[in-house]
């Protein structure tokens, strides 16, 4: 692998050790990590083939790197030919990029009568997109890969440890919710300091 993942890894420590820290100022987190962001998934060269493993049934969770504060993490998320997410929030600031294939998110917003009602038409992620997420800009989704017969890989960097923050699933039609921690699929984190081909 490349050095993409460490030189992301060491910005992103940088900016988090900035006065204005942790959730502190939410948009200035997210205008500042974006650019880490896009040049993360600008090049498709990085990845450990261990991360980009997907699995037949699930949507696969890679936890790439998390910080020891728990003040970001970093996960690639593989989805297997037509695999999808439950409606789901996150609770903390979020970023995606896309790295290969293609994935299409759509957004919810709860109505007054508690419901959850489908918010503008699916954003569909090429490779080098991003998509945002937060309490503040809207937090609640659904995510599908874009194809039937391949597998999609989306890089996701968060505002906390997000594999171990309770948040919550729901049933659009009701508004009902049900909490959940999601954890990680694999048992243990790249090399950042690896060295040779991807
Ligand atoms: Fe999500």
């Amino acid at each position: 692998m490349s050095d993409r993942l460490l030189e992301f890894v060491a910005a992103m420590t940088r900016l988090v050790d900035l006065p204005q820290g942790v959730p502190a100022d939410e948009a200035t987190m997210l205008a500042q990590a974006a650019p880490l962001m896009r040049h993360l998934v600008a090049r498709d060269d990085w990845l450990p083939d261990a991360m980009a493993a997907s699995h037949p049934q699930y949507y696969q969770q890679h936890l790439l790197y998390g910080d020891p504060l728990d003040r970001f993490s970093l996960v690639s998320f593989v989805w297997g030919p037509g695999q999808k997410t439950p409606v789901h929030d996150h609770t903390v600031w979020g970023i995606i990029g896309m790295l290969r294939g293609a994935e299409c998110a759509q957004r919810y917003l709860r109505a007054a009568d508690g419901r959850l009602r489908a918010d503008g038409d699916e954003l569909r992620l090429e490779p080098g997109d991003i998509d945002q997420v937060s309490p503040r800009i809207g937090d609640i989704h659904v995510v599908r890969n874009a194809f039937a017969d391949r597998t999609s890989i989306s890089i996701h960097l968060y505002g906390g440890n997000i594999g171990r923050i309770a948040r919550h699933v729901y049933v659009p039609e009701t508004g009902e919710s049900k909490a959940f921690v999601s954890g990680y699929s694999n048992a243990l984190v790249p090399n950042l300091w690896a060295r040779g081909a991807a």
